[in-house]
């Protein structure tokens, strides 16, 4: 296997990265945001030796590198998830090739099935906390002290100052946000109307089956992650409903132009 850091110097070999300091990472259905960046370039997942390969639908698999105003962002377009097999170490090292380009800040968005009644899809949910239900850790192995240490603290992963920020830009811009607890799963099935129940009498306000992989490995290596959920579905059973991909594909959609103006401003005032 390629090491994170070879990884990058290829990438570095392709994409004319100067000063690269934020990366979005984009889920289910957003992938709108990635038409929003300036001059950009992009390379196939398969175009970089090592880096690996995604496979749902709705999920592309390209790194696109291009600039919001005067600041470059690199996009990953596609995410690996843990139900299609990957293993949750390949999801730290897309991370750390993140970090070994320069990358101080993620931003990272997913779609998310609501556990509150009052939380109805197409809410934007900023995430405040996170539960880790899925039994994985990307962390698990021998650790690379190069990147963090053994027993990272995990209470503050979406750092206050960043969601402070996103909340005065969404009041700017006339999005609504919530805030809330995303409660991960490894998925593939949704849940069942018990696990719903379950999930939200344990603090969890959105359930979802992404992200905190990426956040554990990120915030291990000292990048800080600003997470926003595009609430696509009540979780299944909260109303007597049964949430379908289709569904939070087509909610995802409708959101992606609140997503990325929120996201797109965020970067824009970025110190
Ligand atoms: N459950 C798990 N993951 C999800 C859901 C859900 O209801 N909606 C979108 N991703």
């Amino acid at each position: 296997m390629n090491s994170a850091k070879e990884i990058a110097e290829e990438i570095k070999k392709k994409l004319p990265i100067k000063d690269v300091e934020t990366a979005v990472i984009l889920g289910s259905g957003l992938s709108g945001f990635a038409q929003i960046l300036e001059h950009q370039q992009s390379l196939r997942y398969k175009e970089i030796n090592g880096f690996p390969q995604t496979s749902v639908s709705g999920h592309k698999g390209e790194l696109i590198y291009g600039y919001i105003g005067a600041k470059e962002v690199l996009c990953l377009n596609g995410r690996f998830h843990l139900y299609e097999g990957h293993e949750p170490q390949t999801i730290a090292q897309v991370i750390r090739v993140l970090k070994d380009l320069g990358i101080k800040r993620l931003i990272i968005t997913n779609a998310a099935g609501s556990l509150r009644k009052d939380m109805a899809p197409g809410t934007l949910m900023l995430i405040k906390d996170h539960i880790n239900f899925s039994g994985k850790n990307p962390l698990v192995g021998a650790n690379d002290e190069i990147y963090g240490c053994r027993f990272p603290a995990m209470n503050n992963a979406y750092p206050e100052h960043l969601r402070e920020k996103c909340k005065k830009i969404a009041e700017k811009l006339k999005i609504s946000v919530k805030e809330g607890t995303y409660f991960m799963v490894l998925g593939p099935n949704f849940e069942t109307a018990a696990e719903v129940r379950a999930f939200g009498i344990l603090g969890g306000d959105a359930v979802g089956m992404s992200t905190v992989p990426e956040v554990i490995a990120a915030v291990h290596c000292g990048i800080e992650v600003l997470g926003i959920s595009v609430i696509t579905n009540y979780a299944a059973g909260l109303v007597n409903n049964t949430p379908t991909h289709q569904e939070t594909l087509e909610e995802a959609d409708k959101a992606s132009l609140r997503m990325s103006a929120l996201v797109t401003e965020f970067i824009k005032e970025e110190e």
